[in-house]
């Protein structure tokens, strides 16, 4: 039989001259997208991507949405703009692909949720690492029940970045500019996925429930026997296409991306709470405290303001 072809979402992109946009152009030239326009106050090199993606050019993204009404708006600009950018594309009708991190502090999140539903668009955010087939196949896993009551995960990122990444831009690892360093942008991203070991999953599932062990076992330094389970992985390779795929079908097709608002919003909240716990020395509950954060980050960006 031969197949439909999928509906082409009419999208625009606003930051297009940022340096992730190379890991977007993969992107932006699958089946489902029509690139009609991109943005960014970099004029210079905006233009030379608007001619490399043959689309208008607008340095005002406002008056893009405006004059575009596309279905579609993808958001790389620096973090710091992501809450106000996504609020306006709502507010103009569209769809938002937002990058990672979706904001620097939850309450921007909970607006963002709130104008995605208020106008009945979908948000999503691009967690690529978590279309990688080790992470698909853990959360498969998780889903299925298979891990039991989850005790403790063990997190560690293995990627390096220099000084030379930090230096890229000026917004980078400062509190104004991405509410922080390492936690809020390498670790949000990181945060949501349960990496077992770079490529492989192997499962050790215990012959007993540890809290049962733990309660009767003689031994003062064993651990209960266990079978090791190497897994058949499920498919996929972390890219930015895969997080577009994902959030364009939801919109097709219905349903809720791999990685929509809500999901972008418990990293969010968990880097905020860690920085919240570390800043003033105290436990934190669930929901943080928003006021409380929001105060905290005012604190930390005059602190750490330029004279
Ligand atoms: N998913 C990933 O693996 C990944 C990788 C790198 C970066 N990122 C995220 O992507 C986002 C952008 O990162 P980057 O490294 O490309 O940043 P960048 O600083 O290189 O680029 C940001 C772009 O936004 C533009 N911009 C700023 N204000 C604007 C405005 N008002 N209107 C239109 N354009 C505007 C800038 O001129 C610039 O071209 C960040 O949120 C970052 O955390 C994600």
């Amino acid at each position: 039989m031969q197949q439909m072809p999928e509906e082409r979402l009419r999208h625009v992109v606003i930051g297009i001259g940022g340096a992730v946009f190379t890991e977007h152009v993969p992107a932006l030239a699958l089946p489902t997208v029509e690139v009609v326009a991109v943005s960014d106050i970099n004029v210079e090199k905006g233009k030379q991507r608007a001619d490399q993606l043959h689309c208008a050019f607008y340095q005002d993204y406002h008056q893009m949405l405006a004059e575009t009404r596309p279905d579609v708006a993808v958001i790389i600009t620096p973090p710091i703009l992501h809450a106000s950018m996504t609020i306006d594309c709502f507010e103009a009708g569209c769809h938002v692909l937002v990058e990672k991190p979706m904001a620097i502090q939850v309450a921007e999140a909970d607006a963002m949720i709130d104008a995605a539903s208020r106008s009945q668009r979908l948000l999503g955010v691009i967690f690529q690492h978590r279309f990688r087939p080790e992470i698909r196949t853990a959360h498969k896993l998780l889903q299925e029940g298979l891990l039991g009551n989850i005790q403790r995960v063990d997190l560690t990122a293995v990627w390096t970045r220099s000084h030379a990444y930090y230096a890229q831009a000026p917004w980078r690892a400062t509190w104004a500019g991405e509410g922080g360093g390492v936690l809020p942008s390498q670790g949000v991203g990181t945060a949501g996925t349960l990496e077992i070991d770079r490529g492989t999953l192997v499962v050790e599932l215990l012959d007993m429930d540890m809290r049962e062990y733990a309660a009767n076992s003689p031994t003062t330094f064993g651990s209960p026997a266990s079978r090791r389970n190497p897994m058949i992985l499920e498919n996929g390779n972390g890219s930015h296409s895969e997080a577009y795929q994902s959030f364009h079908n939801a919109i097709l097709h219905g349903g809720s991306s791999y990685g929509d608002g809500v999901q972008g919003r418990m990293e969010l909240e968990i880097a905020n709470a860690m920085t919240y716990s570390s800043y003033k020395h105290c436990e934190v509950e669930f929901p943080l405290d928003r006021q409380g954060y929001a105060d905290l980050l005012k604190d930390l960006i005059q602190q750490h303001s330029k004279k």
